[in-house]
């Protein structure tokens, strides 16, 4: 009973780069569900950045943050939620997800995110400064994590409309 009662929401999920912002609010109007973006969420409640909050508070304090976000979003209406790409780095978060909603999880090979995220900037975890390889050992450890999903999508080579598309048509 729990599950059919609890398991409202859809998470996108994956690692930096992989679209999981852009895919979601498509995915949203496609289904005219609302839109949350676990991230803006977070600096909303603290009234800081991502990359300030890393600097200011450290990591350990965003982690705490984001579980926190997922557990207050376990009431109203189910939600299209794109979280962070390191959401799954804890086990409590983990089941968090499963127990709230279906797990999505977009993924693309390391070298088509690579490109993105050097190109992008922005992300205390992917700034390059220490070279890539730790970004790449990263990518690497998450993928087991990211492959519990309920939806693993192969996103090389799809535009976003594709990729709703596709989840649609999974869901
Ligand atoms: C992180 C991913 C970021 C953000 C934070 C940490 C990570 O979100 O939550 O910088 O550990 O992978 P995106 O995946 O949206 O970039």
């Amino acid at each position: 009973a729990e599950d059919a009662e609890s398991k409202r929401h859809i998470f996108l999920t994956g690692f930096m780069g992989a679209g999981k912002t852009t895919v979601g609010q498509a995915l949203a109007e496609r289904l005219g569900w609302e839109f949350v973006d676990l991230d803006r969420a977070i600096e909303k409640r603290v009234g800081l950045s991502i990359p300030e909050i890393f600097a200011q508070q450290g990591e350990d304090i965003f982690r705490h943050e984001e579980t926190r976000s997922l557990q207050l979003l376990d009431d109203g209406p189910g939600k299209v939620v794109a979280t962070g790409g390191g959401i799954v780095g804890r086990e409590e978060n983990r089941r968090l997800l499963s127990r709230l909603g279906k797990v999505v999880f977009l993924d693309l090979p390391w070298h088509v995110l690579q490109p993105r995220l050097q190109a992008q900037g922005g992300r205390p975890l992917a700034t390059g400064a220490q070279g890539w390889e730790p970004v790449r050992r990263l990518y690497e450890m998450r993928q087991p994590y990211y492959r519990q999903a309920d939806l693993r999508i192969e996103c090389s080579g799809l535009s976003p409309w594709q990729i709703v598309t596709r989840i649609v048509e999974m869901l």
